[in-house]
This record gives C-alpha cells, structure tokens and sequence, in this order.
C-alpha cells in the first residue's frame, strides 16, 4: 500500500465520532487495538440505526411511509456499498457476515462444478475462505491449497502458479492475512485466475478498514468484507459481477424475488444495520473530505480518507514494530522489513517468550489494552507456524483510530510484563 500526497489526518476529530473510545476500564482509558475482530463505530452510524427504529421501522415493498423510507434507505446503502467496491449498485449484495454469505455463495457455485474440478484455497486464510470451499469435496470437487513462505508469512506465488490448473474453476485468496496482515498481489492472482479460466474470489475483510478497494481495477469476480470491521454495524456485504449474480441460482424460497441483487438476500434481512453501514461508508466519505476538501464525490472522498488513515496507520505500525523488536524474546510473524511495510497492513502478532497468549492478553485487558490471542480462525495458518497447540499468538490491530500514545502504552505494559 503506497500513500500519494494528501493532508493529514486530523486525528482529534476522528476519536470525536467515536463515543466509546472514551470509555474506562480500571482507571485506564480504552486502548482498542482489537480492531481486526471488529472495530469500534462512529457516532453518525450510532445515530443513523437509533433512526431507523424512529422514522422507518417497517418491512420491505410495502404500501405506506415507512416502508417506503425503508426501501430507500436500502438503496441508498447499496449506492453507499457501490462506492466503496467502485461497482455498479445492483452488484452490491447484503448478508449476515462474511462466513454466512460465501458458504451461500459456494453452495451456488458447487451446483455447476462437476467431480475432478478444482478450487485453489490458501494457508494465510481465514477459514471461512476455506471451509465453505471444502463442503464442496463433498460433491467431488478437488480443493488445492497454497503454500506460504514461512520466513515471512506471505503467498507462495511458485505454488500459486503451479496449483492453478486447466481445471481449476475457482480461486480463493485473501486481499490480506487478518492474524499476520500481509497483504497479497491479489490482482495479479485475479489475472492469473482469468488466465486459467478460473473465478477469482476475493475475502477483503481484514483489508477493508486498511485499504481502499477498488473491484473494477482488480477485475475479481467475487470481493466480500464485512461492515463491522471497517466502522460499521455486524453485517457482510459481497460484490459480484452482475453476469454472476445472474447465472449462478442461489437457494432461495419459492415467493422471493427472482431479481438480483436481492434474490441473494436470503429471508428478512437485518434493516436496521443496512442503515448503518450507509452511515458508515458516509463517516469515511466525511474524512475523506476533511482530508481533501477538493474531492469531487464520495468515491473520491473515499479514496482521501484512505491515503490518510494509511499514512497514519503506517507511522503506528513503524512505531509498534520498532518497540516490540526491542522486547527481548519477541518472536513477530510476518513482514518486519521496513522496506517492505507497503505488503502487510497495521496488524501484527508475535509471542513472547514461552509465555501462553491468553495470559498477556489478561495482563494487558486489566490496564485497559485490548488485543486478542489465539488463531483467529485462521487455522490453517496456527497449525503451519507452529504455534496452534501453544495458544496461537497475541494479536495487535492498529486502525485509524488509534494513537502513538496507545501504542507507547502497550510497550510499556508488555515490557512490564516481560520483566515479571
Ligand atoms: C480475513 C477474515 N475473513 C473472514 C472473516 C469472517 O467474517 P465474518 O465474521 O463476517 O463472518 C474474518 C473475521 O474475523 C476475517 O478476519
């Protein structure tokens, strides 16, 4: 992730939206680095689901006010969505997260695939980007997966190469690992996918709250993520080329509609979140602005928001890795070349010593810092570093939101800690 030139992100305001990053615990303020399992929301999107239960709280397609108010403000969310994929509104589809809509999506695809045929999954995934593929040996489908280069924690591209076959009918990779943050070439996967013959799906979750996305430019045929890591409420969202969303049938009742987007939208969806994630994309578009008032339109404002949140994040994450690199008995997985920060993203996870994850974690969530420790779901990952049956990792996340001063504050406890 390269920044280009840009102002800078004014960080008073951004920690204004966001209520509970005052809240305390212990006498601490909150320090949320647990943003890569769900990151804190702004107030406007707070505010925007309280309004919904006020103003127009009714199912969708019926004859009346609110209902109608519901059926716009769905609209306008996908328009919201479709900024944020850079795609058309009618590609934007909702779901209950990320995991719930990629095994709906699989299901629909695995009724095309014939036994033999071949999906490319990874080691750095998260596993819902890898089980709902591998339902489908079920039926006979032949699932390849992927190395990494351990040393670093980044794809093994050889192997990429050499797995993708004439057979190969679908690639799944992650846009960036949500335990170890590399972030991985998935547009020249995408082109080597294409070239195959093959679709290319892409899990955006962890990249989401980093990087902008851009699906037109990635020509991916596929790109999930889900609103509440990137400021939203818990929901998941999937782009899909609109000649996807036709051909491929997913399992739906009889009465519901034929039509995609919604014939994707399985039962009565959660409305009251959709109005949040519009509130959410819109919280960005704000910052974006302030960043760049000469932003001509939310996507532009996206994309300043971006180029600023990035630069941000990437002095946090310089300065997270020069101090845990001076905590003896560190152990990082994942890119540590500061040459090379613009492959990983703000998230990094290391081990201490023989020291079990789960009991830093306590340490730290007593003084008010809030980190995660285990595997993340990205089993396949835990399992290939070694580290599954030992309690995985400690995991930091830095977002947007975050400041040097939490960062310095973390150091100082985890060097606390080191010196018990
Ligand atoms: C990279 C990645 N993919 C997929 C998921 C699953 O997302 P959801 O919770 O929306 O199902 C997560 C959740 O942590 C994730 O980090």
């Amino acid at each position: 992730m390269r920044g280009t030139a840009g102002t800078e992100l004014d960080l008073a305001w951004v920690r204004e939206q966001f209520p509970s990053l005052k809240l305390q615990v212990n006498g601490h303020t909150a320090a949320f680095l647990d943003g890569p399992a769900g990151t804190q929301v702004p107030r406007q999107a707070i505010d925007a689901v309280q309004n919904y239960f006020v103003t127009m709280n009714a199912n969708t397609y019926g004859a009346f006010a609110t209902s109608h108010r519901n059926d716009q403000m769905v609209l306008a969310t996908r328009a919201a969505m479709a900024d944020f994929f850079n795609c058309a509104s009618e590609e934007v589809v909702f779901g209950q997260n990320m995991t719930t809509i990629t095994f709906a999506l699989a299901r629909a695809i695995g009724r095309e695939l014939n036994p033999g045929e071949e999906i490319v999954v990874t080691t750095l995934d998260h596993d819902a980007n890898v089980a709902p593929w591998r339902a489908l040996e079920e039926k006979g489908v032949v699932i390849r997966q992927v190395d990494i280069r351990e040393a670093d924690c980044t794809l093994d591209l050889d192997d990429l190469k050499r797995k993708i076959t004439s057979r190969t009918k679908l690639v799944a990779v992650g846009y960036a690992s949500n335990m170890v943050g590399t972030i991985n070439p998935v547009a020249e996967i995408t082109k080597l996918a294409h070239a195959a013959g093959a679709l290319m799906f892409i899990d955006a979750v962890h990249f989401a709250p980093h990087g902008a996305i851009d699906v037109r430019a990635l020509d991916c045929d596929f790109l999930v993520c889900s609103p509440y890591k990137f400021f939203g409420p818990h929901m998941g969202t999937l782009f899909a080329k609109r000649e996807h969303l036709q051909k491929f049938k997913p399992y739906k009742v009889r009465p519901a509609t034929n039509v995609p987007p919604e014939s994707w939208e399985t039962g009565t969806q959660v409305q009251e979140l959709i109005a949040g994630i519009g509130a959410a994309v819109d919280y960005l578009a704000e910052l974006g602005h302030r960043c760049d008032p000469s932003a001509k339109n939310r996507r532009e404002a996206l994309l300043a928001a971006y180029r600023a949140t990035h630069r941000h994040e990437t002095d946090l994450l310089t300065r997270l890795l020069d101090g845990l690199q001076s905590i003896p008995g560190i152990r990082i997985f994942g890119i540590t070349d500061p040459k090379k920060l613009h492959d990983r993203c703000s998230t990094v996870s290391f081990r201490l010593g023989d020291h079990h994850p789960a009991k830093i974690a306590t340490f730290l969530g007593d003084r008010g810092i809030f980190t995660w420790d285990g595997n993340f779901y990205a089993l396949n990952l835990s399992e290939q570093l070694g580290v599954e049956q030992h309690g995985g990792v400690l995991r930091v996340g830095l977002v947007h939101y975050n400041t040097a001063g939490e960062v310095d504050r973390l150091l100082a406890a985890l060097r606390e800690f080191a010196a018990m």
